[in-house]
């Protein structure tokens, strides 16, 4: 009878069912835990970073140069926490937070690394990326915490590099997250909790995109530029970085005036580079050829074994000494130091310039001569050879690049010499968009004119350039100038200066001897702009 097998076997259902009903969800929850727990073991455990004054990197004041102001200002803070005591006796109170902006490569990190070194207070770092997180609230919570680990030591200095990673301006984030962590931040910097003695040092590129709220007095109320260095400072950098390097008669000073927009990183760069050539040519010193050859590669990029046929080496050459003869002969515009044909990155030929000074406030007249310099490559190519190439793509942006910023940036149109009109400002009217394109059409066209002119004006000087560079493929400036003397320039010193105002004169000089007139109508530019050149167009003259 199957009545009996079947009772033990309803009953024992009905006990799974029960027991996977009570159990189940339980064992469920469990899993659950263990999968978080497993998750949160993988997750990124970030600690706020203690730096001891004596650990081995230590960098000392002596290390940082060329940015002396920012270095005044942290040493005033450095001070403070050494000797607080005088200076709380006058009622003065420490500055809460020093942000230090400034380009990339400027020396911002190395200075609080100076700080940690030289102040005797505590000092935490943490990077500002390892706030941000998945998860909503950790960020907040990595901020309180390493607020709480300084405020046990006060008095201590914390530093978060790269700010903006959570510094940006609230509301934009959809997560919230970030906002989430920021407000954190706000808190603990001058908030119910804050608390003296301790000093907040911030490094960021972007000052524009930080939240105003940290950028009020009580949280950041020092914010220090720190600029690329002058010419003095990179002496002083590049000092800094050869003094473990035997040198071999290197004019330092030199390097610095070729070096003129570099930041310190850039300078740190060209030192370690000059010690490898030296190296690898099995030397004891480092000669000023190493530091040639590593400011070259820096600049220009690694030498290239691209294959170049006759009539393209001719043709750069022309491009290159039409860019030369343009800067010799007008006054404004710097010297050239050196002009090279051999292909190096992506540019097939450059020519590199050498600033006298460093300038900070350039006239309307000085970028006109600095686009002539500009197209004067292609006005040579078109001159000399009848056709344009695709070599000039670089030069033409930044002449594109520069006209652009006269007219729209600093009112140097001839309409629109009271207003800025900033590109993403959608309240201008097409009208206004027409006379800017216009003025800026009318500017690069002027450029274009006084090229040809001075081209024109000095073809035999131009074919001296361009021989003497197919023939030896580099000139340094005692080439340039003896080429200049021996092609019978008026002054024979290769900056004619009366010349240069006779090149400004809208005259049109006589035609030389091998281009016609016609072709002085046909290279002139119409209305019409010369059609964009190819896109894979060399890049060429750095300056
Ligand atoms: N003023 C300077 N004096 C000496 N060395 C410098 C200076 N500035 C930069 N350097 C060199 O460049 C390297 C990079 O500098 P640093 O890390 O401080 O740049 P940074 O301003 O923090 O750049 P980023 O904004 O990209 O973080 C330094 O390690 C140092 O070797
Ligand atoms: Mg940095």
């Amino acid at each position: 009878m199957p009545a009996p097998s079947l009772l033990p076997l309803a009953l024992s259902l009905d006990t799974i069912e029960t027991w996977a009903l009570t159990w189940l969800p339980i064992l469920f929850m469990g899993l659950i835990v263990v999968l978080i727990g497993m998750t949160m073991r993988y997750m990124p455990r970030t600690k706020p970073q203690e730096i001891k004054p004596q650990s081995s990197d230590s960098i000392g004041w002596a290390e940082v140069a060329g940015v002396d102001e920012a270095k005044a200002e942290l040493r005033e803070v450095v001070d403070f926490m050494r000797d607080s005591k005088r200076f709380k006796r006058l009622g003065a109170k420490v500055p809460k937070g020093i942000l230090l902006h400034g380009p990339p490569g400027t020396g911002k990190t190395l200075l609080a690394k100076a700080v940690a070194h030289e102040s005797n207070a505590k000092f935490f770092a943490q990077s500002a990326s390892s706030f941000v997180e998945m998860f909503a609230g950790l960020g907040a919570a990595r901020i309180r915490r390493l607020f709480r680990v300084a405020r046990k030591q006060a008095p201590a200095i914390i530093f978060i590099d790269e700010l903006d990673a959570v510094g940006a301006t609230r509301g934009k984030d959809i997560s919230g997250e970030k906002d989430q962590t920021l407000n954190q931040l706000l808190v603990e910097m001058d908030g119910f909790s804050s608390a003296d003695n301790i000093v907040v040092v911030a490094a960021s590129n972007l000052l524009d995109k930080l939240d105003p709220a940290l950028l009020r007095p009580g949280r950041f109320d020092r914010q220090i530029f720190v600029a690329p260095p002058d010419l003095p400072g990179r002496h002083d950098i590049l000092r800094v970085h050869s003094r473990d390097k035997p040198l071999g008669g290197v004019d330092l000073e030199m390097v610095a005036r070729q070096t003129s927009g570099l930041a310190g990183a850039d300078l740190a760069n060209i030192c370690n580079e000059a010690a490898i050539f030296a190296g690898r040519a099995l030397r004891d010193v480092v000669l000023m050829q190493d530091f040639e050859n590593a400011l070259e590669r820096v600049v220009a990029g690694m030498q290239s074994r691209r294959v170049i046929n006759d009539h393209e080496k001719r043709v750069i050459a022309y491009h290159e000494a039409g860019h030369a003869l343009c800067s010799e002969l007008l006054t404004s515009v710097e010297r050239v130091h050196k002009i090279s044909i051999v292909p190096r990155g992506r540019a097939l030929g450059y020519t590199l310039n050498l600033p006298e000074e460093d300038r900070y406030l350039k006239d309307k007249d000085e970028l006109i001569d600095h686009m002539v310099v500009l197209l004067a490559g292609r006005v040579a190519e078109h001159v000399v050879f009848g056709a344009i190439t695709t070599g000039a793509s670089d030069d033409l942006k930044r002449v594109y690049e520069l006209s652009r910023a006269m007219i729209a940036e600093y009112g140097m149109g001839t309409a629109l010499m009271s207003r800025r009109l900033p590109p993403d400002d959608y309240s201008v009217s097409d009208a206004t968009r027409r006379l800017v394109d216009d003025e800026q059409q009318h500017l690069t066209d002027m450029a274009w004119r006084r090229a040809l002119e001075v081209i024109l004006a000095h073809r035999p000087l131009l074919d001296a350039l361009a021989t003497t560079l197919l023939q030896q493929e580099v000139l340094l400036r005692a080439d340039i100038e003896r080429v200049v003397a021996e092609a019978g320039s008026p002054e024979g010193n290769g900056k004619p200066s009366a010349e240069a105002g006779e090149a400004r004169k809208p005259v049109l000089p006589p035609v030389s001897a091998e281009v016609d007139t016609d072709s002085v109508a046909a290279v002139l530019p119409s209305a019409a702009p010369v059609p964009p050149p190819h896109p894979s167009g060399r890049g060429d003259s750095p300056r």
